[in-house]
C-alpha cells in the first residue's frame, strides 16, 4: 500500500468550549429526549421478522429509547442469499461513502441522543465517537482499492463504540467493494439501524449492505455459512477464538479473519515523570468512557520512591470526577453498559474491599447501571485474571532496579493492545518501548483516543490479528489476494 495517503482532512467535530456550539449541540440532542426508535433487520428481500423487544437506557431504568426486532432465521437466509459485492468503481464507492459521512454529520443531534440513551455516552464521548466514525468513512473512501473484493464480509461489532467501530469495519469492507452483512452488539441495535438507514439513503445498494441485529447466535450464523468470504470482528478475545474455530470448520480455507480484541493495558510512571501531567493522563486513560474502552488503562505501575505523594494526587484528581447521567454536560463518567457488566465489576470491587485492597472509590448514583471510579492495590499485573471492562484502576509499585521485571510481567499477560510510559529520561523511553509488546505505545500522554490516519490502532498477541484500523495496511485484508503460484 501507498504509505503516503491522499489529502484527507479529519472531521473537526464540535468545540464544546464554545458556548453557542455547546448550546446548539444540546438543543439538537434534546429534540430526541423522548423519541422512540424501532430497530429491525434491514435485508434485501422480504422475510418474516421476530417480535420487537425493549432496548434499555443504562443510565435510567425508567427510560427506553425504543425496541429491536432481532433478526429471524428467515431474515438471515434472505440476507445471505441476496448479498452481492458492490459493483461500483473505487471512485464511485468513495463518493457514496463520503456522502454517508456527510449524512452522519448532518444528523448529529439524533446520533448523540441515541448514543446517550442506548449506550450511556457522555456528550464529549458522543462527539468523539461521531468524529471517529466520520474519519473512518472518509479515510477508507480516500483509499478505496482497485484490487478485487473478497465477496461477502460479515462485520461483527461491540457496544462500546457502537457507531465508530460499527461504521469503520463496514466502511473498509465496502470501500474494497465487498457485500457486507453487519451484526451490531445486542445492546446497541438502534444506532446501528440508524447508521445503515443513512447508508441506504446515501445510495448504497441494499444488496451491498444489510443489517442483522441480534445476539451471539446471529453472529454465529453469519460466521458459519460457506457463502461468507471473510469476517471482521471487534469484541472480546474469547468470542474471537470461537469465531476462528467456527470459520476454520465452515468457511473456505484462508478466509480472512480481522479480529480486534481485548487488552490488559499497563502504564509505567517513573520518578522523573511530571506528576500533574501523569495524573491527568491516568485519570483520562482509566475513567473516560467509564473505562469501557479496549485501550483503557487497567494496571498502573508507579515507582516506589514517588508513590506516596503520587497516590495522594491521584485520589484528589479522582475526587473531582463527576459520575452521573450522560445527559449532563458536566458528566465525566457515565454508566456501564448493562446490569450484567455492572454486577461483574461490582463483584470484583467487593472482593478487593473484602481483602483490604480497595484504596479509593467514589459515590455511585442510585438508579442505573453505574460503577464509581475505583482504585485497587495489586502486587503486579499477573494478579489480573481478566480484563475488567469498567472504571477500575489497579495500582502496583515497583523499584527502579526491577523495571525490566515489570516489562516482562506486562508482556507475559499475552495481551498487547496499548501501553503508556511517563518519564523524562530519553534513554528509558528507548529502552522500555523497544521491549514492551503492544500495538499502540503512548509516551507522556494518555493512552486512549487513537486518531484515524495518524495513529493506526490495533494490538498484537491476544489483543488482535492486525492489520491496524485507520492505517495504510488495513484495506488490503478486505481484498482478494492473488492466488499463490503453483509450484512445478
Ligand atoms: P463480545 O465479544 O461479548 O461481543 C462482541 C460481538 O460479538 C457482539 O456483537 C456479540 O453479539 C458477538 N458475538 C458473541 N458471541 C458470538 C459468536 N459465538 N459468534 C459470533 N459473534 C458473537 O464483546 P463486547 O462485550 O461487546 O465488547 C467488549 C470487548 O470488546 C472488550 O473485550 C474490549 O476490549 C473489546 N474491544 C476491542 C477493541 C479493539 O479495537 N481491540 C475495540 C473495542 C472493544
Ligand atoms: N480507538 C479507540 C481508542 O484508541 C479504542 O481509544
Amino acid at each position: 500500500p501507498d504509505l503516503f495517503q491522499p489529502e484527507r482532512p479529519n472531521s473537526r467535530g464540535f468545540d464544546l468550549h464554545h458556548r453557542p456550539t455547546l448550546d446548539a449541540v444540546i438543543a439538537a440532542r434534546d429534540a430526541f429526549a423522548t423519541h422512540k426508535w424501532a430497530a429491525t433487520a434491514l435485508v434485501a428481500g422480504k422475510a418474516k421478522g421476530n417480535a420487537p423487544v425493549r432496548v434499555d437506557n443504562p443510565a435510567d431504568p425508567a427510560d427506553s429509547p425504543g425496541t429491536v426486532a432481532p433478526a429471524s432465521a428467515a431474515e438471515i437466509e434472505t440476507a445471505l442469499s441476496s448479498a452481492r459485492p458492490w459493483d461500483a468503481a473505487p471512485a464511485e464507492r468513495a463518493k457514496v461513502l463520503n456522502k454517508v459521512a456527510d449524512l452522519y454529520e448532518e444528523n448529529f443531534g439524533e446520533i448523540f441522543a441515541i448514543l446517550s440513551r442506548e449506550a450511556g455516552k457522555s456528550i464529549p464521548d458522543a462527539v468523539a465517537e461521531l468524529r471517529e466514525a466520520v474519519d473512518f468513512l472518509r479515510y477508507y473512501a480516500a483509499n478505496a482499492p482497485e484490487a478485487p473484493a473478497v465477496g461477502i464480509f460479515t462485520c461483527i461489532s461491540p457496544w462500546n463504540f457502537p457507531l465508530a467501530i460499527f461504521s469503520g469495519q463496514i466502511a473498509a469492507a465496502l470501500a474494497a467493494g465487498n457485500a457486507v452483512l453487519s451484526k451490531p452488539a445486542e445492546q446497541t441495535p438502534i444506532i446501528a439501524h440508524f447508521a445503515i438507514s443513512l447508508m441506504h439513503k446515501a445510495g448504497l445498494p441494499k444488496t451491498a449492505v444489510q443489517l442483522l441485529p441480534g445476539a451471539g447466535d446471529v453472529g454465529a450464523a453469519l460466521t458459519s455459512d460457506a457463502r461468507v468470504g471473510g469476517v471482521a470482528f471487534t469484541g472480546s478475545t474469547g468470542t474471537a477464538m470461537k469465531i476462528r474455530a467456527t470459520m476454520a470448520q465452515n468457511l473456505a480455507p484462508g478466509a480472512p479473519l480481522i479480529a480486534e480484541t481485548g487488552g490488559l493495558n499497563a502504564m509505567i510512571v517513573d520518578s522523573t515523570a511530571l506528576p500533574e501531567q501523569a495524573v491527568q493522563a491516568i485519570v483520562e486513560s482509566a475513567f473516560q468512557s467509564a473505562g469501557q474502552r479496549c485501550s483503557a488503562l487497567r494496571c498502573l505501575y508507579v515507582q516506589e520512591d514517588i508513590a506516596e505523594d503520587f497516590i495522594k494526587m491521584l485520589k484528589g484528581a479522582m475526587d473531582v470526577l463527576c459520575v452521573g447521567t450522560p445527559w449532563h454536560i458536566s458528566t465525566d463518567c457515565g454508566p456501564v453498559i448493562d446490569e450484567t457488566a455492572r454486577k461483574g465489576i461490582a463483584d470484583h470491587i467487593q472482593k478487593a474491599r473484602a481483602e483490604g485492597r480497595l484504596m479509593h472509590e467514589l459515590m455511585t448514583p442510585n438508579a442505573g447501571t453505574f460503577i464509581a471510579p475505583s482504585l485497587i492495590r495489586i502486587g503486579g499485573i499477573e494478579e489480573l485474571e481478566r480484563e475488567i471492562f469498567g472504571p477500575v484502576l489497579h495500582l502496583a509499585t515497583f523499584k527502579a532496579k526491577h523495571l525490566d521485571k515489570v516489562i516482562d510481567a506486562i508482556n507475559a499477560t499475552g495481551y498487547g493492545l496499548t501501553f503508556g510510559l511517563m518519564t523524562r529520561i530519553d534513554d528509558r523511553v528507548q529502552h522500555v518501548t523497544e521491549r514492551v509488546h503492544a500495538g499502540n505505545i503512548y509516551v507522556n500522554r494518555n493512552q486512549i483516543g487513537a486518531i484515524v490516519g495518524s495513529q493506526p490502532f490495533g494490538g498484537e498477541g491476544l489483543s488482535g490479528t492486525g492489520p491496524k484500523a485507520g492505517g495504510p495496511h488495513y484495506l488490503t485484508r478486505y481484498t482478494a489476494r492473488p492466488a499463490a503460484p503453483v509450484e512445478a
